[in-house]
């Protein structure tokens, strides 16, 4: 079984895939650390993260790069999204992902395309979403020493970035349902998310 939970910055999306793999006892790919982690290495090179070859050439990373703490940082991560509009990036990281996808027994997959490229073939498809205004509040509350406003800005950025670009923009798929956790504890997001999980499995039965 397939679940792919896509969704913008700071959604909960993270939260809720873990909390699925766990509950239906599957493997769990976080994709953004692979673009984060392609990113991070740009710069390690000295390199431009703009510049589609270069970012093309930080893309044969090994799996313990993933491992990284500072790869969760908020320069990594706006380091990923400038590297992940690069078409070159997007396809070198794309048999990755797939093959994690198509493991016996299934696996979780959160990202920006999940439902749409990486595994459209999913059993169950989320799109986690809240306003930006709670998604920056949650980053603050997540201890960035940064101002709530600079933190609402870069969300604001990278969502416009995400969306924007023109391989696999960030974007719900048809088939995905929408969870808006903007008003809903951890918890209760959790329940929903396994809720719509289980009414997508019985209807594709
Ligand atoms: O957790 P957060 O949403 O802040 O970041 P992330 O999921 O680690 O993703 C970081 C960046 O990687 C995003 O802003 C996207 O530009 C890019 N990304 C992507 O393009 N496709 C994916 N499947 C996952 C991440």
């Amino acid at each position: 079984m397939i679940i792919a939970v896509d969704g913008p910055a700071a959604s909960g999306k993270g939260t809720i895939a873990r909390a699925l793999a766990a509950h239906y006892h599957l493997p769990h790919l976080d994709t953004g650390l692979l673009y984060r982690a392609v990113g991070s290495g740009v710069a390690r090179n000295g390199a431009d993260p703009d510049n589609e070859a270069d970012a093309a050439a930080a893309c044969a990373f090994p799996d313990t790069m993933l491992d990284d703490p500072e790869l969760r940082s908020e320069a990594a991560g706006t380091l990923a999204s400038r590297v992940s509009r690069h078409p070159l990036v997007r396809a070198a990281l794309l048999e990755r992902q797939r093959a994690f996808a198509s493991q016996p027994g299934g696996a979780v997959l959160d990202g920006r395309d999940i439902g749409t490229v990486i595994a459209p073939e999913a059993d169950a498809k989320l799109f986690v979403t809240a306003s930006a205004d709670i998604r920056a509040r949650r980053r603050h509350l997540q201890g960035q020493s940064r101002p709530y406003d600079i933190i609402l800005a870069d969300i604001l950025a990278r969502d416009t970035r995400d969306s924007g670009r023109s391989t696999a923009p960030l974007r719900q798929a048809k088939d995905a349902a929408l969870l808006d956790t903007s008003n809903l504890t951890i918890d209760a997001a959790v329940r929903k998310a396994i809720a719509l999980v289980e009414e997508q499995l019985k209807r594709n039965r």
